[in-house]
């Protein structure tokens, strides 16, 4: 099958559409399984592998889960080849095991290198040592391949899925690749010869002499600066490298005038050279060959470069390359190309080809084109090998690296390693064929991958896949599209980051927009996916005002969240985690799609009461009802009566519907119509599974960690405490030693107010929580206090700087539900801008409002 013009017409305009000639994207493709655009066969493969979703026979039930995301990073199918990021395929196979049957479609939008796709293949035949494991763990593993749809707005992403998830025959890999290097050889070796030293058997630097030639393994290069006094170059290694240690010093001395002085002082060295491929003079930062490692059969040496090597460099440097490389500017843009640009090192490195030698670029250009007449799918080891062959290569003297990428950048260490292209290529061929021999059963009946936004997915009907699992690029961690602009130059397909879902400078997307695009992604998992089923979201949370706008996000799009947590990397087990707490590790967000039953029952009786309680009926049916962890019970944070509310409200103001419960009536409400057990609410059909549990497992059911860190989990924090009723003198250096990490703006107050306003206390002194009939006039008592509160920030001018957000969340819930939205907008930009950020009610408020002004 071919992919035509025609084809491509139809999904043009849909976002994400790559930059790239048609020709190029027909050339990449391999229709209809993947393209390197929006892929118009989805429907097909959808009709082929999918069923249709009817509500009234539908019985699917899955309850929230979450395994560690970072096992199996050493399994050979992971290594074979790198992306910025990745989730292993075997943590995500217990996803796909845990929520869905064999033969479902499954989606990932953000697919990066498509481990979501060789983790539902990689169902249909496990390992056996994995499979003895998963099923010790999991009950009624339901073994067999599921179907999956990736898609990424990267095409190297995509292009990389695709080879992941596509098996090769092995012994034509192996003839044709076997084709290519020799072929690569016969060009380009002697461009690795060198002359043999006197004196082999010394490892010591040496000035050469004979001419025994050996084959050189890599030739380290060293950036030139200049002495700020003297005005003398000044060669980074000579200077400032321990040959002995391999210690680099910070302060260095200039061998010309002697003076101290540290790299950062000094100006970069600068030569002009004429670049016969853009046809132009370019002057760029200056490096000299200052070691040469080599071998002579099995034997390693390491040799000063000489007379010969230099001029065989120079040569080097006049030849012109007689293949295509590609030469396109940065970006598209040449000069600051993005975020990960970076005025000292970058500066002459305006197009593709000035990250590499032009020794490894000569060699990749060879291997290029052999590979075009030999077998174009052996791009992909092209691809593997740019970025260890680039300039971005360091060099550490005694470092058993062989590579030295500072992943997640574009960085040019001062000491940079090139290594001989052609060995290092040979070298990837052993961890290429390992992983491939695992995948063998691979069939491209499995997937289909496509190249577009996930903001927009017009070319999937809405309710068609049965899970998500996906792994979203979190705030500015890493810049996806300039990362991945070298392999994408060399693909002839790049990124169109228009709709690119991060927050970055260069492209002008700061937290809002970045929240903005993820809101439109979500909202387009959530129209395809099914109701009553599940997605997951895994994440690097680094920044709390980050995680607020996933949440935020999510919410928007229509997605309730069941559970949130979080690995402990040390106990090895899962924390659930108390809504926004001040956690900077892997998430792991489990949320679901509402029924359509439900979301009609809602939008029918929008307003009333009865929505509040038709979403705790729905939500507390989708939680967990048991967890029991080594003989332990775990308390389920989500059943407990503040998150209900939070989640209640959260749906009502998400939906532009009215809150109609206050906390009090919500509150007395939840006990009237559901059962209690252990300060957690149950279903009358759930709560004898609990029950039971409990008496065969009879102990205290364990507390969840509570981070603390403003009034909010601060009372979180009391009413775990108070489970026990206890004096202020017995709590009071507990709570010292809880509250040291306290938010910056939050005004702390007294463990006596605290106290005073959400608890009571008996004859003798000791705080208690109130039970059901007094705890309404004690939240009633305490919002009013609040409330007041509140109206004295009102009353002052200017920025807030100091304050309890326990007011003004209660002052916007008020001014929400009288409608005053402007208010509240001009409140919340009153507010320090972190502030909003960081706290997902404030920003829920503010955002919701800020769209209705
Ligand atoms: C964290 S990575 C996913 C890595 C993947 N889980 C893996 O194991 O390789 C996030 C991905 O989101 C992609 N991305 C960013 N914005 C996007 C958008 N609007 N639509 C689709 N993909 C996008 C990036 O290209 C990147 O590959």
């Amino acid at each position: 099958m071919k992919l035509t013009k025609e084809d491509i017409d139809k999904v043009r305009h849909i976002e994400g559409f790559p930059i790239a000639k048609d020709e190029d994207i027909i050339a990449l493709s391999n229709p209809p399984y993947y393209t390197a655009c929006p892929n118009p066969f989805i429907e097909d493969f959808i009709k082929e592998h999918g069923k249709p979703y009817d509500e009234a026979t539908d019985d699917y039930h899955r309850e929230p889960f979450a395994a560690d995301v970072s096992e199996g990073k050493t399994d050979p199918i992971y290594m074979a080849h790198a992306y910025h990021t990745k989730v292993p395929y075997k943590a995500i196979m217990r996803y796909i095991l845990h929520y869905t049957n064999p033969g479902d479609v499954i989606f990932d939008g953000f697919c990066g290198s498509g481990m979501t796709g060789v983790a539902a293949q990689a169902c249909e035949n496990p390992e056996t040592e994995f499979k003895h494991i998963i099923e010790s763990e999991m009950k009624d593993v339901k073994w067999g391949t599921r179907k999956t749809i990736l898609n990424d707005l990267s095409p190297a992403a995509t292009f990389i899925s695709y080879n992941y998830n596509t098996s090769v025959d092995i012994a034509q890999f192996e003839n044709d690749v076997k084709k290519i290097l020799s072929a690569c050889e016969k060009e380009c070796s002697w461009m690795f010869e060198t002359n043999h030293i006197e004196d082999p058997s010394s490892t010591q630097l040496q000035l050469p002499s004979s001419y025994q030639k050996g084959r050189i393994n890599y030739t380290v290069w060293s950036d030139v600066f200049i002495c700020p006094h003297c005005g003398a170059e000044i060669v980074f290694w000579d200077a400032a490298v321990n040959k002995k240690t391999g210690s680099i010093s910070e302060l260095f001395t200039c061998s010309t005038c002697g003076v101290q002085i540290k790299k950062k002082d000094c100006e970069r060295a600068i030569k002009a050279y004429y670049d016969d491929a853009l046809d132009k003079i370019v002057h760029t930062t200056k490096q000299v060959p200052v070691l040469i490692n080599y071998s002579i059969g099995r034997k390693k040496y390491n040799k000063i470069p000489d007379v010969a090597d230099k001029e065989r460099i120079e040569k080097i440097e006049t030849l012109k390359i007689p293949y295509w490389f590609p030469i396109d500017p940065m970006m598209h843009k040449g000069e600051k190309w993005g975020d990960s640009w970076r005025a000292g090192y970058h500066f002459g490195i305006t197009n593709v080809h000035h990250f590499f030698m032009k020794r490894n670029n000569y060699v990749l250009a060879c291997f290029y084109h052999y590979c075009l007449q030999y077998n174009p799918k052996l791009i992909t080891l092209l691809i593997s090998s740019t970025q260890g062959l680039s300039k971005q290569q360091r060099f550490r003297l005694n470092s058993g690296f062989p590579n030295m990428i500072l992943s997640g950048t574009l960085y040019i260490g001062s000491l940079q390693r090139e290594w001989n292209a052609i060995e290092w290529l040979k070298g990837k061929i052993p961890s290429i064929l390992a992983a491939k021999k695992k995948c063998t059963f691979f069939s491209t009946d499995n997937y289909i991958v496509t190249t577009q936004s996930l903001t927009d997915m017009r070319n999937i009907n809405s309710d068609s896949v049965d899970y998500i699992f996906t792994d979203p690029p979190f705030g500015d961690n890493l810049m996806y599209s300039e990362l991945s602009f070298i392999w994408e130059a060399w693909l002839k397909v790049t990124t169109n980051n228009k709709s690119e879902a991060i927050i970055n400078n260069v492209q002008g997307k700061g937290l809002l927009d970045y929240q903005e695009l993820m809101t439109k992604c979500f909202s387009e998992c959530f129209r395809i996916l099914k109701p009553n089923r599940w997605m997951t979201i895994v994440f690097h949370n680094s920044k709390n005002a980050v995680w607020n706008a996933i949440q935020e996000s999510l919410q928007r799009a229509g997605f309730i969240v069941a559970d949130v947590r979080t690995l402990d990397k040390h106990q090895e087990s899962f924390k659930q985690v108390n809504n926004t707490s001040a956690v900077k590790q892997d998430l792991v967000i489990s949320a679901y799609k509402p029924k359509e039953s439900f979301k009609r029952e809602f939008i029918s009786h929008a307003g009333s009461e009865e929505t509040a309680w038709s979403f705790v009926r729905q939500h507390l049916e989708k939680l967990p009802v048991v967890v029991v962890k080594n003989g332990k019970i775990e308390l389920i944070a989500e059943r407990q009566a503040f998150l209900l509310y939070d989640r209640m409200v959260a749906y009502h103001i998400m939906n532009g519907i009215a809150v109609p419960l206050d906390a009090t009536d919500f509150y007395k409400g939840l006990d009237e119509r559901f059962l209690k057990r252990d300060g957690m609410y149950f279903l009358a059909d759930q709560v004898n599974e609990y029950d039971t549990a409990r008496i065969i497992n009879d102990v205290e059911p364990i507390q969840f960690e509570l981070f603390v860190t403003n009034e909010k989990s601060a009372i979180a924090w009391l009413y775990q405490q108070l489970e026990k009723p206890q004096t202020y003198a017995e709590l009071q250096p507990k709570f010292m030693q809880e509250i040291k990490a306290w938010d910056k703006f939050e005004e702390r107050p007294e463990l006596a107010v605290l106290l005073e306003e959400n608890f009571l206390q008996d004859d003798n002194g000791r705080w208690y929580i109130p039970d059901i009939t007094k705890a309404s006039d004690v939240a009633k008592l305490r919002e009013k206090k609040l409330l007041k509160e509140f109206e004295g920030y009102l009353a002052t001018k200017g920025k807030l700087k100091l304050f309890r957000t326990e007011a003004i969340r209660v002052g916007f819930a008020k001014l929400w539900a009288d409608k005053n939205y402007k208010l509240i907008v001009e409140t919340a930009e009153r507010l320090p801008e972190s502030v909003i950020q960081e706290d997902d009610k404030l920003l829920m408020y503010y955002d919701i409002s800020l769209g209705r002004i």
